[in-house]
């Protein structure tokens, strides 16, 4: 696609720390090919000044209504988005957008454009968890914008907190997800509780060593932010994905063996509307973890003893509550007594899951790979091939899936 062919983005500006940040997002957008403008408040330029976002955009920088007034930019230049993003969304400006007021260029366009909305939001604790906030960020997300629950972790002076801004990154690849399907990206989740695992659990056998399995997270990730970008609520259980930053607006557990994803499942699930299993979970684990390294001259006579974990779909699926849909993931080789297709069905009806994703693995398919492809299989008997593309398309389709459930379109 040509540069001027790409959708164009909108890219406002808060008056708050995290207005640095937003550099590294025009920076991301750009390279992708985007054409981007900058549209800051007086405050943000406070932290960043305006020749920064007009070297990167290559476009001009203003904050008020009245520069350039012949152009119309006030109405001109939402109406002209195929995305508004807003990196950081202070507490004043999501105030602001909540009540439509207007009184500069960036508010002006919020109430313009006609495109999705994204506001990534950053500020203080307590600022967030304000009541007035948090009813304005209910009106926004009712209108449809698309508001992420800010990060947790370091603020600005000594506080730590939930408050932060997400990960430049992942905003951008949000961001991206919202633009690949403007016109008919579904608001469907609003409102829904989802708990996703990702990643693959490590059982250690010594302070050293561990079993170990080669998933990435890739796809646990990319099912987060396609829900959040769908409006719901997302809790991420990572096993083991410490590259990888976490997804723009999903609350994120970091967890390492079985049972502890188990207990972080558990908790998460008791009030989810959707669980998802993507995680590798370890089958067995060490029977005995050693407390000193084993040394090959030790008298241990088998070092790797194993024993049983528990299955934790199973579990979530006998602890299931009223209304929840629950999915699993199958990585399936086939072999000498059946292929692929039939050990996941057969999988399927002992997990007990709704939905079943499978995936054909080995041989470079799946694991630590940017695409997937497969089957996702239904209680009523019916098996979708999931044709080979990105792990967010393949993402798509689950939720499309999970929703129809959930709506009791399907069986
Ligand atoms: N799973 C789980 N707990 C386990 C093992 C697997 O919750 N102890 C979940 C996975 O997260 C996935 C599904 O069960 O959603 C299928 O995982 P898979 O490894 O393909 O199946 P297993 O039950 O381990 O069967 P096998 O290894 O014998 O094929």
């Amino acid at each position: 696609m040509s540069p001027a062919a790409r959708p164009a983005v909108v890219l406002g500006v808060g008056g708050g720390i995290a207005a640095y940040k937003a550099c590294e997002v025009l920076r991301g957008l750009t390279e992708s090919g985007h054409a981007v403008r900058v549209v800051p408040t007086e405050a943000a330029l406070r932290f960043v000044g305006a020749a920064t976002f007009e070297a990167l955009s290559g476009n001009p920088v203003q904050t008020g209504v009245f520069a350039d007034v012949p152009a119309v930019p006030h109405v001109r230049i939402g109406q002209a988005a195929d995305l508004v993003l807003v990196v950081p969304a202070t507490a004043d400006l999501l105030a602001k957008a909540a009540h439509g007021l207007a009184d500069d260029l960036l508010t002006n366009t919020l109430l313009t454009a006609r495109c999705p909305v994204l506001m990534v939001p950053a500020m203080h604790t307590e600022m967030w968890e304000h009541p007035a906030t948090q009813d304005n960020v209910a009106t926004l997300r009712r209108r449809g914008v698309v508001v992420t629950e800010p990060a947790s972790g370091r603020l600005t002076g000594v506080d730590t907190g939930k408050g932060r801004l997400a990960d430049p990154v992942e905003i951008v690849d949000l961001a991206r997800l919202l633009l690949a399907r403007a016109d008919a990206l579904p608001r469907d989740l609003a409102g829904r509780r989802v708990v996703i695992s990702a990643g693959g659990t490590r059982e250690p056998l010594d302070p050293v060593r561990y079993l170990g399995n080669r998933s990435s997270g890739k796809q646990g990730w990319a099912l987060a932010r396609t829900a959040v970008a769908r409006g719901a609520t997302v809790t991420l259980v990572a096993a083991n994905t410490a590259a990888l930053p976490d997804p723009a607006g999903a609350e994120v557990v970091r967890v390492s063996t079985a049972e502890e994803l188990r207990q972080a499942m558990h908790k998460s699930a008791a009030n989810a509307d959707v669980i998802v299993m993507a995680a590798a979970v370890a089958d067995f684990r060490p029977a005995h973890r050693a407390e000193h390294k084993i040394k090959k001259t030790g008298r241990d006579p088998d070092p790797l003893a194993l024993t049983r974990n528990p299955d934790i779909l199973v579990e979530l699926v006998a602890a299931r509550t009223p209304g929840q849909v629950i999915v699993g993931f199958a990585a399936e080789t086939g072999d000498t007594s059946a292929d692929v297709l039939e050990h996941a069905r057969v999988k399927h009806r002992a997990k007990g899951c709704d939905l079943l994703v499978v995936n054909a693995v080995g041989e470079g398919k799946a694991f630590e790979t940017e695409d997937n492809a497969g089957w996702l299989l239904s209680t009523d008997g019916t098996e979708r091939p999931i044709a080979l593309g990105s792990k967010a398309q393949l993402s798509s389709e689950v939720w499309d899936a999970v929703v129809g459930l959930l709506n009791g379109e399907l069986q």
